[in-house]
């Protein structure tokens, strides 16, 4: 091999070398901006939402027992594959079935989010995958063109949220606290 061809193959690995660590680089940086959230499930949220109330308000709501209502159906495994986008919550990092309608259904998976320094600052608690609910949450699921027909005939055709909300969701600890001042 001549010295002229062996200095520009060593210039063009160089070259290779520097492209190839900037791309790794780049998909690092990448997969650093999109944490992937995942569902921890609501006995962990309970380590402390139960003394507020959050918890044993919840288990009060249909949504604590919407899987029930599929599971006791004679169905396929299949079929329900389908009922589990809105009777239940999801699958955690370790393939356990979240069933039900949990927190993490409406407020976000929370595997980011969970630790005590994160969830007092409601703003980073967000940045890190928190979901405040509103209506459009609801809409998710309480929507009659995406719920199979058979079961949801009775379903209503508009969603009232105000309606909706007063024994779809739990207690505000907020509220329990101006309760308990107000028996003073
Ligand atoms: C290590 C304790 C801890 C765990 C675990 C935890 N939280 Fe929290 N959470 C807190 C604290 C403390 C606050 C802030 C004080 C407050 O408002 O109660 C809070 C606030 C919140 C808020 C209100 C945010 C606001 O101010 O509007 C929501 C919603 C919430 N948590 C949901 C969850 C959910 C869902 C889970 C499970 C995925 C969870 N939390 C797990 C401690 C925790
Ligand atoms: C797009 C979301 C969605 C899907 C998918 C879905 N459901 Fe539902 N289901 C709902 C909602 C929301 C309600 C509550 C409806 C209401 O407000 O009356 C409900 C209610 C029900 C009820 C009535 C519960 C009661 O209180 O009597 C049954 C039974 C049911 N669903 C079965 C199923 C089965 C079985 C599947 C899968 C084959 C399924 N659902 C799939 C959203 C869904
Ligand atoms: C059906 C949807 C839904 C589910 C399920 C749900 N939440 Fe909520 N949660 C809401 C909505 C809506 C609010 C009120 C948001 C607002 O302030 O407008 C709320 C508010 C809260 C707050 C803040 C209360 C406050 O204002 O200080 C906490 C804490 C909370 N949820 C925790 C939980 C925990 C823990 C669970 C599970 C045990 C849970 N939630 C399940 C819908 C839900
Ligand atoms: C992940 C899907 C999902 C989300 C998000 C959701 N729901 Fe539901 N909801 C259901 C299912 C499924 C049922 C039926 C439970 C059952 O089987 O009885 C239900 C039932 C209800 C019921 C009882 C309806 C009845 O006729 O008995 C109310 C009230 C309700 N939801 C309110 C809400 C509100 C308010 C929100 C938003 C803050 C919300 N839901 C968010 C899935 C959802």
């Amino acid at each position: 091999m001549s010295k002229k061809l062996f200095l520009m193959l060593s210039v063009l690995t160089f070259l290779f070398m520097i492209f190839a660590i900037g791309l790794a680089q780049e998909e690092k940086a990448e997969k650093k901006e999109e944490p992937v959230y995942q569902y921890i499930g609501v006995k962990k949220c309970s380590m402390c939402h139960k003394k507020d109330g959050t918890t044993p308000s919840w288990e009060k709501t249909p949504h604590a027992d919407a899987w029930t209502n599929v599971d006791t159906l004679k169905l396929s495994d299949e079929e329900k594959e389908v009922c589990k986008g809105c009777h239940a919550t999801g699958v955690t990092e370790d393939g356990d079935f979240l069933a039900n309608v949990q927190c993490e259904a409406c407020h976000g998976p929370g595997s980011e989010y969970k630790t005590m320094k994160i969830m007092k600052d409601v703003e980073l608690a967000m940045k890190n995958g928190l979901i405040i609910p509103d209506e459009e949450t609801c809409l998710n699921c309480h929507n009659k063109e995406k719920a199979p027909e058979q079961f949801h005939a009775d379903m209503p055709e508009k969603f009232d949220y105000a309606k909706m909300k007063e024994t779809g969701i739990h207690e505000l600890p907020e509220e329990k606290a101006e309760e308990a001042k107000e028996k003073e």
